[in-house]
């Protein structure tokens, strides 16, 4: 069915993230394509809220706020633990949702939210905005196409940094539960969660029932509950292998990327940006591809059914049962002098761990494991 733009949005959600949303909607508007029909969010609005219409109505409870004010589509950008409950009202209410990742922080949520949009004939779409850029099925060809030979596998390598007014902006930052709630608010789930599915995208097995194996291994250098410096390493049916290494521990900031190696060369996607890299016996090629903003996606398809949504709920199923794999798993181990050293002070204090910028690149590349690697701090491989 076709909807008549502009589409009626409400935003749960507003300051963190949900901001850039509010900015998004202004450009949105102008282009007749979408309005801002009401904001939820339990703190009110700031100075920073320039973008919001005056008059915009703005309650602490989103079923409250959907009983008052019509709504086609519901952004969630609130924390993860009210992922499910906040897009699952939306849906009852008959809106369709963009859902901030990670979907859900649990499998059963998952497959809940599945179900339910399925049986209300509604979408959701994830917010991954890495695959709103046509770079990654242009790496998924080049490899097809044989341009770096056989498959070896697909890396993906992430090196930031976080401080302590990271983990201390919310309460739910950096917890694997809060108030008895699974939250998952690790390196791989949330703040780098785009490499692994991005990688997983590549290698083409990002749906449900796709991965065999899920191999964790979790370490925390802050003082946080979850994990902060992870490798995982997923096989998939088709007989495929994807090594995620990421870090908030690391020396420098730099950009994160996938790589998918093969017998002749190698295609490294800087997905943030939407370059891709060709190496292979001739040299390298670069290219670089622009993106699409995914709520505009969802709004255009709304509109049009042929415009293809960019990421489907479906298309985050291998993703969150990594996640679960993450949220079971013993919880992380700590990395401790002289292994860990602690740069900064007060609100800039960060923990760097030892040789850690260098191990994400050789775990993507080699698809070996921090453990395989026989990094000092990561512990032996069991035998
Ligand atoms: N796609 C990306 O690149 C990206 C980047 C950063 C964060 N995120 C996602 O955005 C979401 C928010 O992250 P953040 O870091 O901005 O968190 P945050 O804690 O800084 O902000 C969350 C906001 O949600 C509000 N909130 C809390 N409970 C709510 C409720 N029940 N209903 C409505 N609003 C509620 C809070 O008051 C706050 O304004 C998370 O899902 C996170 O993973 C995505």
């Amino acid at each position: 069915m076709r909807r008549s733009m502009p589409a009626r949005v409400v935003l749960a959600g507003a300051h963190g993230y949900g901001a850039t949303y509010l900015r998004r909607l202004v450009q949105l508007k102008a282009d007749g394509v979408a309005r801002l029909a009401g904001v939820c969010d339990p703190r009110p609005p700031s100075p920073d809220h320039d973008g919001l219409p005056p008059g915009t109505p703005w309650t602490d409870d989103l079923a409250d706020l959907l009983g008052r004010v019509d709504a086609d589509v519901v952004v969630v950008a609130a924390p993860i633990h009210r992922h499910h409950d906040l897009a699952e009202t939306a849906l009852r209410a008959g809106a369709d949702v963009m859902l901030e990742k990670p979907p859900t922080p649990t499998l059963a949520g998952f497959d809940a939210l599945s179900d339910l949009s399925a049986r209300l004939g509604r979408v959701c779409q994830v917010g991954f905005q890495s695959f709103g850029t046509d770079a990654v099925e242009h790496v998924r060809s080049l490899v097809a196409d044989g341009a770096i030979g056989d498959v070896r596998g697909v890396g993906a390598a992430g090196a930031w940094v976080r401080t302590r007014a990271y983990w201390s902006r919310s309460a739910w930052a950096g917890r694997r539960e809060l108030d008895g709630r699974p939250v998952v608010d690790g390196v791989v789930t949330n703040p780098l969660a785009h490499a692994l599915a991005t990688a997983l995208r590549i290698e083409g097995s990002d749906r449900r029932g796709e991965l065999t194996s899920v191999h964790t291994e979790l370490f925390r250098a802050n003082d946080i509950e979850a994990d902060d410096t992870s490798c995982i390493r997923v096989t998939t049916a088709g007989g495929g292998t994807v090594v995620a290494a990421l870090t908030l521990c690391a020396q420098e900031q730099r950009e994160p990327y996938v790589v998918v190696t093969g017998s002749r060369g190698r295609v490294v996607l800087w997905y943030k940006t939407g370059r891709v890299d060709v190496t292979g016996p001739a040299g390298t090629d670069t290219r670089t591809f622009p993106f699409t903003d995914l709520l505009e996606n969802l709004l255009r398809h709304r509109a049009d059914p042929a415009v293809r949504l960019i990421s489907p709920l479906a298309r985050s199923g291998a993703f969150t049962e990594v996640l679960e794999a993450v949220r079971t798993a013993p919880p992380p181990t700590r990395i401790t002098a002289p292994h860990r050293v602690v740069l900064g002070a007060g609100l800039d204090e960060r923990p760097v761990v030892a040789g850690v910028d260098d191990a994400v690149d050789d775990a993507a590349t080699t698809l070996r494991t921090f453990r395989e690697l026989d990094l000092p701090w990561a512990g032996t491989v069991a035998a």
